[in-house]
């Protein structure tokens, strides 16, 4: 009998459910023969800014594009030093450097797999010549600044919240998204909770002025027709792209909702198995996993991702277990950002000790809002048999 695929994520079955509402959107902008920016990418960029309770909404061509324009419009550059988590997608960290600016890694916090902030305090300290702090709410859990945010605030250091993996999301004072950072940039990459049917992506920020200078900054630095007053990108979001994320963007609560059941769900089968959440003591006997932490209410988590951990030399088995099942799982991310070849010359002189742990404990399991709950119940099944077996000789110690 051959095994049902259980993949990361499906987005055919998304779609399906919303054809006839997208293909009527395209129609439209077919037949207004306009396909950048447009009424359309300003009525998204409007629904945008309302979701996130903020002014301003710029959309771009991608997360990336997003965070260069951001470091951009506050004028950040060579000779500045930028704060951002060792533990993120490549992008957070790469736009730094792109803006000639360089990056100072700090750890994270091993419960929230977000920038430890008392870390980011400290090496906020030591760098005399900090210009801002990138933070990512990695996952779907918005970073917690702690005492960075009033660190920042006294200074006037902005904060740029990379904000690719958690529209929807509220932070544990039930802000949401975006509200504490000076500019938050999302990604609207085809996996994410709110995805394009290619790329795109946008910034939120309650600053007037920064907002115009990112509107010019995404069509070259224009600043009136036909007046350009600095070097921007060409980074304008399509019409098709800006009608597809307004139809989903009517979507993305239930979807979140869909989202968050599914996790729960996952903690409940494995918390009956054994599993520990992270943060929790581990007990003698316990099963060699854990799940991600609860974050209580008002917090929302929107689950991204569904990570939980494991011992590193069970990991590279469970992985291979899986598939043999017929289960997807990725690791994300594999390799502190310290430890990107690119970025090596940027890496600390000691170990960012959670940051690299993390990377060898970390397994990301399929979660989506279609995801049938049977087969988060041989997920499970499976994860628990392969863990509950003693390690094969000879499995790699991480
Ligand atoms: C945390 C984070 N930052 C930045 C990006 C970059 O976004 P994009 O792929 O839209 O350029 C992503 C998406 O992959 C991401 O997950």
């Amino acid at each position: 009998m051959t095994k049902t695929v259980i993949p990361m994520i499906d987005l055919a079955a998304q779609h399906a459910e919303i054809e006839e509402e997208l293909l009527q959107g395209f129609a439209e902008v077919m037949a207004s023969g306009r396909f950048v920016l447009g009424e359309p990418v300003t009525a998204f960029e409007t629904e945008l800014a309302k979701l996130c309770e903020i002014r301003h909404a710029v959309s771009c061509n991608s997360g990336t594009d997003a965070l260069w324009l951001a470091l951009q419009a506050l004028e950040i550059g060579p000779g500045d030093a930028v704060l951002c988590p060792a533990f993120s997608f490549f992008a957070t960290a790469a736009a730094i450097v792109r803006v000639g600016a360089t990056p100072v890694f700090v750890d994270i916090d091993p419960v929230s797999l977000n920038l430890d902030p008392e870390d980011a305090v400290r090496r906020a300290e030591a760098t005399p010549n900090l210009r801002a702090v990138v933070t990512a709410d990695l996952f779907g859990r918005i970073a917690d600044l702690g005492p960075l945010e009033r660190w920042c605030r006294e200074r006037d250091v902005p904060v740029i919240e990379d904000a690719a993996q958690s529209i929807g999301a509220t932070d544990s004072d039930a802000r949401p998204v975006g509200a504490r950072a000076r500019v938050a940039c999302f990604s609207f990459y085809p996996t994410k909770n709110l995805g394009a049917l290619g790329d795109a992506g946008a910034l939120v920020t309650a600053d007037t002025a920064l907002a115009e200078r990112i509107s010019s900054l995404r069509v070259h630095g224009e600043s009136e027709p036909g007046v350009y007053t600095s070097f921007g990108l060409n980074s304008r979001m399509d019409a098709l792209q800006a009608v597809a994320l307004s139809i989903k963007l009517r979507h993305l609560e239930r979807w979140t909702r869909a989202r968050r059941q599914r996790a729960l769900h996952y903690d409940a089968l494995f918390a009956e198995r054994g599993a520990t959440p992270v943060g929790v003591p581990i007990t003698e006997g316990a099963l060699a996993l854990q799940t991600p932490a609860p974050l209580t209410e008002p917090g929302r988590h929107t689950y991204h991702r569904y990570v939980v951990r494991v011992a590193p030399e069970r990991r590279d088995a469970l992985v291979g277990a899986l598939a043999d099942e017929g289960i997807a799982t990725e690791i994300y991310y594999a390799r502190g950002l310290h430890q990107q070849p690119a970025l090596a010359e940027f890496a600390p002189r000691e170990p960012l000790a959670q940051t690299e742990r993390a990377a060898r404990e970390v397994l990301a399991l399929p979660l989506y809002p279609e995801l049938p709950i049977e087969s988060i119940e041989r997920v499970v099944g499976v994860t628990t048999r392969v863990l509950a077996e003693p390690p094969a000789a000879g499995a790699r110690r991480g």
